[in-house]
């Protein structure tokens, strides 16, 4: 597969008579991708029953005509106002109860049917039009689900589709009673007419009605784009991609990405570092104007699952953006940096977010690759970079990592309504792993929690995996590698309760979690010889075999060579001691980088990246400042 660049284009921002120059300097900078009309509906409609795509086929045929290869897109997530209308309780509702108003973008519910046929009725506008034409080469549904807390609402549709949903999973109230158990506090139901959705309670909801509440909001999802892809895929033989988002997880993707082509996602990795990280401000301040080295790194090794070994950039961040709370100048050459750590980890295609700011609206202080002038900005040279420097690579092919870390939406989901103390956060937990596998130089694989075939691994990690799946269980029985769970593994039963037999329920450790506690922020758990845990901390007994003690005696690693549990939330020198040590034991060669210095191999090559602003040595390789090298791997 060979890589190539692009970028977001909005020709209904620009006069006509730009387009053309705009085209062919896309070209000009080597740019062989462009994606537009993701938010173009009141200009594809401007009221009901009126249709006006004239502009568009012409921007189309300019675009294509120069060699450009286009992303179209479906301009559901922005409906324009008197769609809203004409369905006025289509607007999402937020956990007080309030409504999401007109004004931005992503204003609908996912369970509105009302809107749920406008969005098909406009998809299929779309794509009766365009589905053929052939300088459309793929397309983008929608845009980036869940994005601005948008996956969940507390609207009369959702409170109607909520009871249908468990209507359908429980056949009858009893059952329902049953499986959350409503005993407690008096909670059972006499029909499922009398089921609310699990908010504005007194205190905690049953966690058990939280967890089928984000299963059932998960679902709905999985459903809208389902339908918009079953509605286009009569149209056109193109590939359906969708963009997804950093750190959202309100939504199972794996879901999401079983009715798709290609995944993507929007990467921003400076204002992720200051709007979704929870670093320290002293890192913060090391990486603002390269982003945190691992970030990007892990959501393409998920997203490269998701979309089933197919995934691209859809944005990429060029310069400032205009959304987190600090907005800094990327360092020179972090552009360049981050194309290539996409493409090393398997991006087809890293497009541009966007072609050029816009100089109105609501992100007009955030950059392009051209200014608002259409004079150059400083992205543009660096994607110019890549795009010759590609030239020089055949193909980039990925191959499968040894190490493979599960991750789990359900398991998100489940933490966030009970973490039982401030900073239980699964995603960091997984994400804390990650990064520990990085900073020895290991490429990862990022597996969901029913993957049913764990050949080929050496070592599989499973931090937090509320339940082990029925799959997961079977490929564990077959697997020769080494198993590394813990903590929280296997912990909870579907119905979100601590199974009768207590945990760990994982295959093949012995072990009992008698208790458990979580710490406040500046409490540790020192390991003798090891560093110490943070903020989780399970008491085990009923173990076969001790690996770590704490210094206060209690057991911190229990197993044996091919299964080993981790008793707590262990910080990044015990998590690096303990993978370095079975990397040892499966003959896997592991290096130990500085913070800021990332590998990544492929088939044929291996890539060295530089998050900082200092020259970086890693024996006789020399990485200069934000810069990435390459080696050939392969005679
Ligand atoms: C993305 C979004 C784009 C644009 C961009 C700005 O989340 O898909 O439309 O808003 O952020 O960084």
């Amino acid at each position: 597969m060979k890589p190539k660049l692009g970028s977001c284009y909005y020709p209904e921002h620009w006069p006509e008579e730009r387009w053309q120059k705009d085209a062919e300097e896309m070209v000009a900078a080597g740019l062989s991708w462009v994606r537009i009309g993701e938010f173009a509906w009141s200009r594809l409609e401007p009221e009901q029953g009126v249709q006006n795509f004239d502009w568009l086929d012409r921007a189309i045929s300019i675009l294509g005509n120069v060699g450009l290869n286009i992303v179209m897109s479906t301009p559901t997530a922005a409906p324009p106002r008197w769609v809203v209308d004409k369905c006025p309780d289509m607007l999402l509702v937020d956990v007080e109860g309030r409504s999401r108003q007109f004004g931005s973008r992503r204003h609908y519910c996912f369970s509105h049917e009302g809107y749920l046929e406008e969005s098909l009725r406009i998809s299929k506008a779309v794509a009766e039009r365009y589905g053929n034409n052939p300088f459309i080469k793929a397309w983008q549904l929608d845009n980036e689900y869940g994005c601005h807390d948008t996956t969940l609402s507390y609207s009369p549709s959702a409170l109607k589709a909520f009871r249908n949903w468990i209507a359908k999973k429980y056949e009858s109230i009893d059952q329902l009673n049953k499986a959350w158990k409503n005993v407690f506090w008096s909670m059972e139901y006499n029909s499922f007419d009398q089921v609310g959705l699990p908010n504005l309670t007194v205190t905690d909801p049953n966690p058990i009605h939280e967890l089928d509440f984000k299963r059932f909001s998960s679902d709905q999802v999985v459903n809208f784009n389902r339908s918009q892809a079953s509605v286009m895929r009569q149209y056109t033989k193109m590939p359906l991609i969708h963009n997804y988002m950093g750190r959202i997880t309100d939504f199972n993707h794996y879901d999401v990405g079983k009715d798709l082509d290609i995944a993507s996602w929007d990467s921003y990795p400076l204002g992720f570092l200051e709007d979704r990280s929870t670093q320290d401000d002293e890192f913060k301040l090391r990486f603002m104007r390269h982003g945190d080295p691992d970030f990007q790194a892990f959501h393409h090794d998920l997203y490269r699952t998701v979309g089933q070994g197919r995934w691209w950039v859809m944005e990429q961040q060029p310069g400032p953006v205009n959304w987190a709370p600090y907005n800094p100048e990327p360092a020179p050459g972090a552009v360049r940096l981050w194309s290539w750590e996409a493409i090393a980890h398997g991006a087809e295609v890293v497009s541009y977010f966007r072609w050029r700011q816009a100089p109105f609206a609501q992100e007009q202080m955030h950059a392009g690759l051209q200014r608002p002038d259409g004079e150059n900005a400083p992205g543009i040279t660096q994607a110019s970079q890549v795009s010759s420097e590609l030239k020089e690579f055949k193909d980039i092919e990925q191959v499968q990592s040894k190490i493979a870390l599960i991750f789990d939406y359900e398991s998100c989901w489940a933490w966030e309504i009970q973490p039982q103390g401030k900073g239980f956060d699964y995603f960091e937990l997984v994400y804390d792993n990650y990064r520990a596998l990085r900073s020895l130089g290991l490429s990862v694989d990022i597996l969901p929690p029913n993957q049913s075939d764990l050949k080929g691994y050496k070592v599989v990690l499973m931090p937090g995996l509320m339940r082990v799946s029925r799959e997961l269980e079977d490929a564990i029985e077959s697997f020769e590698g080494v198993l590394i769970s813990g903590p929280r593994a296997g912990s909870k039963t579907t119905n979100m309760s601590i199974p009768s037999q207590l945990p760990p329920i994982v295959p093949g450790v012995k072990a009992t979690v008698a208790s458990a506690e979580t710490l406040r922020p500046n409490a540790f758990i020192s390991i003798k010889g090891l560093g110490s845990f943070k903020t989780w901390m399970e008491t085990l007994i009923d173990y076969d075999n001790i690996i770590e003690e704490t210094e206060d005696g209690r057991a911190a690693v229990v197993g044996h060579e091919k299964n080993i549990y981790i008793a707590g939330w262990a910080d990044q020198m015990t998590l690096k001691m303990i993978f370095s040590r079975v990397c040892e034991s499966k003959d896997i060669s592991t290096t130990k980088l500085e913070d800021c210095v990332r590998v990544r191999e492929t088939l044929t090559h291996r890539f060295w990246f530089n998050y900082s602003n200092q020259e970086c040595n890693v024996g006789s390789v020399c990485i200069p400042p934000s810069g990435v090298i390459w080696e050939s791997i392969k005679g």
